[in-house]
């Protein structure tokens, strides 16, 4: 670890000991129960507040005292001690991996990262007039290939051709290193069973979960470059994941600092208990469609605004109030019109959260180093306190995470419209633990609506009906 990477440390060490120190009064929560007694009761609000959906070991998050938990790790130790590669094996796993589980894990990873095929296709797409999120959600498609669980006949000739064998090579500007990775898997054999359970592998397994987690970075960043005009940049075997991330998007090998910094957004952001996303995913793979589906279905409601999308319209906010001295004026007009504040408020967290006290302090040791975004962390600063003295104080609205992270990517350099898919390369995490650990008791989802319509209408043809004048 060199001066750079330790001061990063340090400065995450001293905001979790801010953290625990004025929470500390806030009561722990009891002994979660390990087994719930279904039907249970609960009260519901609109938007789904309050209802259970299911039970799970993976994640929690706790409102009031501002913890986030990973599979009974909290993320203020994680944010320190570990890596993206270890975190995403503990949301899939359960627990911590052992050094070879970790390595065997990394390097299927590596292996996973590179995807020519999945490349050519996107490719053929208009990538640069797509918004990212979509191309994005595309390319995660294109990486399913021909595998699904619908998909899956073992009698089927055409199984050769299913993803895996997947060497071929797109223009890059580094030279691509797939040959001598690329491996023609899975090792075929005729034996039925093994062929299915590779297959169903593929389809709604782990593998299918470390191909996401490997291969949305490589599509994030090529969506990236080609949206600046350049051509997509090969994965670098060596590199971390994080690292590797920051090479493909920036076509230079970050420092370790930057590496760090990365690891460090990637590690806060992969799950986040039921959130909108994470339960779009869960739905889709609730109907047995697949994993690359219900993947899709989570970047989809990822996109949103009111979800992962905040990032970019903070940062938005920021360069549209200009300056601090513009702050407590722009923030009266947004009361005034009722605007909501991009960055601030969560359904959960009626304290701090706790991603957005570490995201803080890294965005403003980045932000220190030019005077451009120097003054984009002072007003964020500034705002933050505006908000916290009237809306925190009112209706316990603090900081979320969207609102530090884009001035933590922009300051590394990395285009706005970035921020939401690097959400994304985070989350599939997430994403997929979660929908893996729902199919292991798996019931189609399916809530009710209160129906406040009419009944016994009659219906009127068509040439009776009398058009509304506007
Ligand atoms: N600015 C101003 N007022 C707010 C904000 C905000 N950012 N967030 C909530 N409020 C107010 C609402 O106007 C409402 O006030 P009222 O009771 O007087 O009508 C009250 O707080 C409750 O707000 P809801 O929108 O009902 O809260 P909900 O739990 O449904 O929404 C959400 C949570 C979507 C995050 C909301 O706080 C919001 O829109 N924030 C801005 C967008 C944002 O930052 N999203 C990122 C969230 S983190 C994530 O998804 C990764």
């Amino acid at each position: 670890m060199n001066e750079e990477t330790k001061k990063i440390t340090e400065l995450i060490r001293k905001a979790v000991e801010k953290a625990r120190k004025e929470t500390s009064s806030e009561p722990e929560p009891g002994l979660t129960k390990k087994k719930l007694d279904w039907p249970i009761e609960c009260t519901v609000g609109p938007g789904l507040e309050g209802a259970i959906a299911c039970e799970s070991s993976i994640g929690y998050v706790n409102g009031s005292k501002g913890w986030l938990i990973y599979s009974g790790y909290d993320i203020f130790d994680l944010s320190i001690n570990s890596t993206y590669e270890e975190v995403s094996y503990l949301l899939l796993y359960g627990r911590l991996p052992t050094k070879k589980e970790l390595k065997a894990y990394k390097d299927q990873l590596i292996k996973f990262r590179d995807l020519p095929l999945t490349m050519r296709t996107l490719m053929g797409f208009p990538v640069e007039d797509m918004n990212p999120m979509a191309a994005l959600r595309l390319g995660t498609e294109f990486l399913r290939q021909k595998v699904s669980h619908r998909d899956r006949n073992i009698n089927n000739a055409d199984i050769l051709n299913i993803i895996g064998s997947d060497e071929d090579s797109i223009p890059m500007e580094t030279l691509p290193c797939g040959e001598e990775h690329a491996i023609y898997e899975p090792k075929l054999k005729k034996d039925k069973l093994i062929m299915e359970k590779y297959i169903l592998d593929e389809a709604i397994g782990y593998r299918a979960c470390h191909r996401l987690i490997a291969g949305l970075p490589t599509i994030a960043a090529a969506i990236s470059r080609i949206r600046e005009g350049k051509l997509p940049i090969a994965p670098h075997p060596s590199l971390s994941h994080a690292a590797n991330f920051l090479y493909m998007m920036n076509g230079v090998q970050p420092t370790e600092e930057e590496e760090r910094i990365m690891d460090i957004n990637l590690i806060l952001h992969a799950d986040h208990g039921m959130n909108a996303s994470t339960f779009a995913s869960m739905v889709v793979a609730s109907t047995l469609s697949d994993i690359y589906f219900s993947i899709g279905a989570g970047i989809g409601a990822l996109n949103g605004t009111l979800h992962g999308g905040a990032n970019e319209r903070v940062l938005q906010m920021l360069e549209k109030i200009g300056h601090p001295d513009k702050v407590e004026k722009w923030y009266k007009e947004a009361v005034q019109k009722k605007e909501k504040i991009m960055g601030f408020g969560h359904r959960v967290y009626k304290s701090l959260d706790p991603r957005a006290r570490i995201l803080a302090p890294l965005a403003k040791h980045l932000c220190s180093r030019n005077s451009q975004s120097r003054q984009l962390f002072q007003i964020a600063d500034k705002l933050e306190k505006v908000v916290v003295s009237t809306l925190g104080k009112e209706k316990k609205i603090f900081p979320n995470v969207d609102y530090y992270s884009g001035l933590v990517y922009k300051a590394m350099g990395i285009r706005t419209e970035m921020f939401t898919p690097i959400f994304a390369v985070s989350r599939v995490a997430g994403w997929t633990a979660r929908v893996m650990e729902y199919l292991q008791h798996n019931r189609i989802f399916r809530p009710r609506a209160m129906y406040i319509g009419d009944f016994n209408k009659k219906y009127k043809p068509i040439s009776t009906r009398k058009e509304s004048c506007k």
